[in-house]
């Protein structure tokens, strides 16, 4: 993917400098050769991320992230390598033409397909045509500057019109796989007519989809969308991301809403950190996406039954990422947009200002339907309880919840402790699941400096011959070959190097987490080797002595015997 060469890609690294790239995303404070700040790719409290001065690339020990400012862009920004690079040639004003990377490049002609559907559906609102669909909107309080920035369309009565324009301009396998043509034995057809045409936006801003919306008749189904395409999946976008991405940053604060007329109207009292699901169950992907975009987030789901219910499953994908999200119940079954028409701004702010935490609506919505004074449907409360406790990890939000418990239900508060168990915490889990053995510690930490220093990939180079653990294995290759082609080692330019290896990228990060020391001494990196040694010289008696077992002739015995013995001596 990449069009341009290494050279080039590091004459635009080298063009700015990473300390001041990363201050207008984080704030950094100096200290000693590096500059330091809060890690923005995982829940850091301490700033464990340091950025490298010298050496132009940033490093969490904590987490692990690591990187060029390249790689830091990608990651804070959603974008893709080449985009990156585009931008910090920008910055540091080096001329470049970037083509665009393969993936986007497939999909042009889908692209273009949309621009000109777009083009098109937004005129014809416009016209004398879309006068009833314009009076629908109105009625609705959807002002002419919200239709335009919304880019609010319309498919007209007849079923051929954008086929028609379509047919001109594309070739009907691209118009075909489009999702907004059908064929039949006539022909093709448009698959929306007579619907209010709102696009839908990749996380880009480009339009893959539309959700078209009925307003004169009273049709079964209210919105229509576009099936899943090459370009549009729907669980991987999130409803104005992003229009919204930079100002919850700003804010620190997301707001998630059901559906695309909520964040719209949120939009028309200049409430802008909002996102939409669409109405679909939260997946893993949007909920990290969630995760990126602001630390407070806050859920306000329809106040019905069924947005108490999606609040609930939305939490709970939240909470498997270490997300504590805050709610917002909305009376009479309102959703946002009908609470906001109906009770304004500062009303609907108030409750902005004062969500109400996870528990106490799993509390409410826990106790629906039960009545607590029958001791089954206690004791199934209790048990619930217990449940979505043991899910969080915010201790101060979980002791006040146990009080509250114990208050409500009188239920003796040891027997209660005892059923509240500790949540790991994700990173610390993810180390100490792994509890380094002390070869792979070895590898690790020999494999931090080769990333360092020419020297280490020398001794690595004469005297490892094979490292234990795969994933390692081919990341000191990977470096050895790399200081063999260059002649020297930057780490730098290594990580941009490999850019687009995601296993590589990977292991990088392991190797990264717990490390702080950047200096070496001789006997240390022997140390590591030795263990290695030791390691393979064990693996290789283990497999002679298996081999052993199943031989019978008692000469070939001997000689693996024999064969065993010096082994043995090398260790
Ligand atoms: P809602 O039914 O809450 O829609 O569905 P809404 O936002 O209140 O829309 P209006 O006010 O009636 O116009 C929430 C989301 O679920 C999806 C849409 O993305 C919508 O924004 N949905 C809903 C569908 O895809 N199809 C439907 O038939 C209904
Ligand atoms: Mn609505």
């Amino acid at each position: 993917m990449k069009s341009l060469t290494q050279e080039k890609i590091n004459e635009i690294r080298n063009s700015v400098n990473i300390v001041d790239v990363i201050s207008s995303y984080v704030s950094l404070t100096p200290r000693g050769k590096n500059y330091f700040g809060i890690c923005p790719f995982h829940d850091d409290t301490n700033p464990s991320m340091s950025v490298n001065n010298e050496k132009q690339i940033y490093k969490c020990f904590s987490c692990g992230a690591t990187g060029t400012v390249f790689k830091f862009l990608m990651d804070y920004e959603n974008i893709t390598f080449s985009e990156a690079v585009k931008k910090i040639a920008d910055i540091g004003g080096v001329q470049v033409e970037i083509s665009e990377p393969r993936k986007i490049k497939d999909y042009k002609t889908q692209h273009d397909i949309y621009d000109l559907s777009l083009k098109f559906y937004t005129n014809n609102i416009n016209t004398t045509k879309g006068k009833e669909a314009k009076e629908y909107l109105k009625n609705r309080n959807i002002k002419d500057s919200i239709i335009k920035e919304f880019e609010i369309g319309l498919a007209l009565d007849d079923k051929n019109t954008l086929s028609n324009i379509l047919k001109k301009k594309f070739e009907m396998k691209e118009i075909l796989k489009s999702g907004l043509v059908g064929k039949n034995d006539y022909g093709i057809y448009d698959l929306f007519s007579n619907r209010i045409m709102f696009p839908l936006y990749d996380l880009n801003g480009k339009v893959v989809a539309y959700s078209g919306r009925i307003y004169k008749t009273k049709d079964n189904s209210k919105y229509i969308n576009t099936r899943e395409t090459e370009i549009f999946k729907k669980g991987e976008l999130l409803y104005n991301y992003h229009r919204a991405r930079d100002i919850a940053r700003q804010k620190n604060q997301i707001i998630i809403m059901e559906g695309f007329m909520d964040v719209i109207r949120a939009h028309t009292i200049d409430i802008k950190n909002v996102i939409a699901t669409m109405g679909t169950a939260v997946t893993k992907n949007q909920a990290n996406l969630i995760k990126k975009m602001a630390k407070e987030v806050i859920l306000c789901f329809d106040g019905d039954e069924a947005g108490a219910k999606a609040t609930k499953a939305c939490a709970e994908e939240l909470n498997k990422i270490n997300v504590t999200p805050k709610i917002i119940r909305l009376e009479e079954n309102l959703d946002p947009d009908e609470y906001i028409i109906k009770y304004g701004k500062e009303s609907f702010e108030r409750k902005l200002n004062n969500p109400i935490n996870i528990m106490d609506f799993e509390l409410e919505y826990l106790k629906e339907g039960k009545n607590l004074e029958n001791s089954n449907d206690k004791a199934t409360y209790i048990k619930e309880i217990i449940n979505e406790i043991n899910k969080i990890d915010d201790e101060i939000l979980k002791e006040v919840t146990i009080k509250k418990i114990v208050k409500e239900t009188q239920i003796d508060e040891d027997i209660l402790r005892k059923h509240i168990t500790k949540k790991p915490k994700e990173i610390k889990k993810e180390i100490k699941s792994e509890k380094l053995s002390k070869y792979e510690k070895a590898e690790k930490c020999l494999i931090y400096y080769m990333l360092k220093s020419k020297e280490v990939i020398k001794m690595y180079d004469k005297k490892v011959t094979f490292m234990p653990t795969e994933e390692y294995r081919l990341l000191a290759r990977e470096i050895s070959a790399y200081y063999h082609e260059k002649k020297e080692i930057n780490e730098a330019d290594f990580i941009d190097y490999i850019e687009g290896d995601e296993e590589l990228t990977n292991t990088i990060k392991k190797v990264n987490i717990q490390m702080k020391k950047e200096t070496y001494t001789i006997d240390e990196i022997e140390d590591y080797i030795k263990v290695i040694k030791e390691y393979n010289i064990n693996n290789a008696i283990e497999r002679m002595q298996a081999k052993m077992r199943e031989t019978i002739d008692p000469i070939k015995k001997a000689e693996i015997a024999q064969k065993i013995i010096d082994l043995k001596k090398g260790v």
